[in-house]
């Protein structure tokens, strides 16, 4: 029998007149939380940033940003490049105009045969020469997020847990828990250990994890580490790689800031510790990416590199959802192909990475800032405890307003990142020339000027 406010006398016509305007067609539950205001101060301020950015032409006055990890400082190398070789490198292969056989038609999900090989190389570069990366063994998604994610779908059930070394890269709540629905635990660390994780401290998690009925199914980290900028050496690698076999679980190793350092520090890849103990190989999976160490997140080129055949098989499938372009592959090919400029491209790069650090970092001494010394990463950890009314989370939360509404700068509290010290605040500092660094210490020095600081 039809719904009694339908009438099938008159073709339906009466559907318009009876329908329930009031009445809300329901969505999902993820869509209905995802449609809320955003809670973080991390994305409100991307909304306060997006209507009114500092330009020192046409918004001399706007909000400068330092809450978001882009570096712009190296643009200017990429657009020769482009202006050089883009036509050819989507005409590579054809004699007539552009080569549409490899633009057009489908490929693979998880990425051509020529970008894998080249991309191979281009790890090798950044990761460590000695690293051999093996083609058949990358998935090429779009951007470092869904390597993330997609990992995550591979190693982990919904509910699951992984426990991640704090303060850590806010994004991670979005990317890896929206979809996946699984937990993470920040593991707490200090800044008298220069906030790297103790295995005291990720015992302690993991134990209470187990006691709470939770499942850890791994342990994710981004090195070099994100908002803190310091790397983990050779010896805290094997450390947390002896927990991992301990415990029976996955290591998710994002290195997607390795090429961008400035520090006299060496970076070591989990790849090249993995190298000498075999028969942990299936439970580390890395990830990396172009968005940061080549200056090109609007590429969206993402990466991961597993020697679990069972997650490079899922992942393989999972790209289907998240599949790199053909256009860009190929410009990528032959981007990545031209070893004479990747190379030329992350000296300077880390030159001017170096520069811009060393610039910042001199402007917070003068303010009588501290901050932790970082040797990668586009962000300064700094501490800005000196000028919190409070020594809580609400003081650090009204620092920041007064930051954002008041010095009209953007930074990200370490609430967003969970630190467990209040007071410290990411601040990335290369998407600023020069001058907007001189602006940037100006504008925190007149928030101190209302603050009631004690010497
Ligand atoms: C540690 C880390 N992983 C992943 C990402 C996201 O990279 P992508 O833009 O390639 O998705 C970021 C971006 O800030 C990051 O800091």
């Amino acid at each position: 029998m039809p719904p009694s406010n339908f009438s099938s006398s008159n073709g339906g016509n009466n559907l318009v007149s009876t329908f329930d305007s009031t009445k809300v067609v329901p969505v999902s539950a993820m869509a209905a939380a995802l449609a809320k205001p955003d809670q973080s101060p991390y994305y409100i301020a991307f909304d306060k940033v997006r209507a009114d950015a500092y330009n020192h032409l046409t918004n001399p006055n706007g909000i400068i940003q330092l809450g978001l990890s882009e570096n712009t400082l190296s643009l200017d190398l990429i657009n020769e490049w482009l202006m050089k070789n883009l036509n050819d490198s989507l005409c590579r292969g054809s004699d007539f105009g552009y080569n549409i056989d490899k633009l057009a038609p489908y490929q693979p999900f998880d990425g051509t045969k020529e970008l894998k090989e080249v991309m191979a190389s281009f790890m090798s570069q950044v990761l460590g020469k000695t690293i051999k990366f093996v083609p058949s063994q990358i998935v090429l998604t779009c951007g470092a997020n869904p390597a993330n994610e997609m990992l995550c779908n591979c190693v982990a059930d919904p509910g699951d847990a992984f426990l991640v070394p704090a303060p850590y890269y806010p994004g991670f709540n979005r990317d890896m828990k929206i979809r996946t629905t699984v937990e993470l635990i920040p593991v707490h660390t200090r800044s008298s250990d220069n906030f790297i994780v103790t295995i005291e401290a990720l015992d302690e998690a993991y134990n209470q994890a187990i006691k709470q009925g939770k499942r850890v199914k791994g342990l994710l980290f981004a090195n070099p580490a994100n908002p803190v900028g310091t790397m983990f050496g050779r010896e805290t690698l094997h450390n947390l790689l002896d927990f991992a076999r301990e415990k029976n679980i996955h290591i998710i190793s994002d290195e997607i800031y390795a090429g961008s350092r400035y520090g006299n520090e060496q970076f070591v890849s989990m790849a090249e510790i993995i190298e000498a103990r075999s028969m942990d190989k299936d439970r580390v999976h890395i990830v990396y990416g172009l968005s940061k160490d080549l200056c090109i997140p609007g590429f969206r080129l993402g990466v991961v590199y597993t020697w679990n055949q069972d997650v490079l098989i899922a992942s393989k499938k999972f790209t289907r959802f998240c599949s790199v372009p053909l256009p860009i592959q190929q410009i990528l090919i032959s981007m990545l192909s031209d070893t004479k400029f990747t190379q030329n491209f992350l000296k300077v790069n880390q030159e001017r990475l170096r520069k811009r650090y060393d610039l910042f970092v001199e402007g917070l001494e003068k303010l009588g800032l501290g901050y932790t010394k970082g040797s990668a990463g586009l962000y300064c950890w700094v501490n800005m405890s000196r000028l919190m009314s409070s020594n809580d989370e609400k003081g650090e939360l009204e620092l920041w307003e007064k930051l954002l509404n008041i010095a009209k700068i953007s930074v990200t509290p370490g609430a967003a990142c969970h630190s467990s010290e209040p007071g410290w605040f990411r601040c990335c500092f290369a998407k600023l020339s020069e001058k907007d660094v001189s602006l940037t210490i100006e504008r925190i020095r007149k928030v101190e000027e209302t603050c009631n600081v004690s010497g």
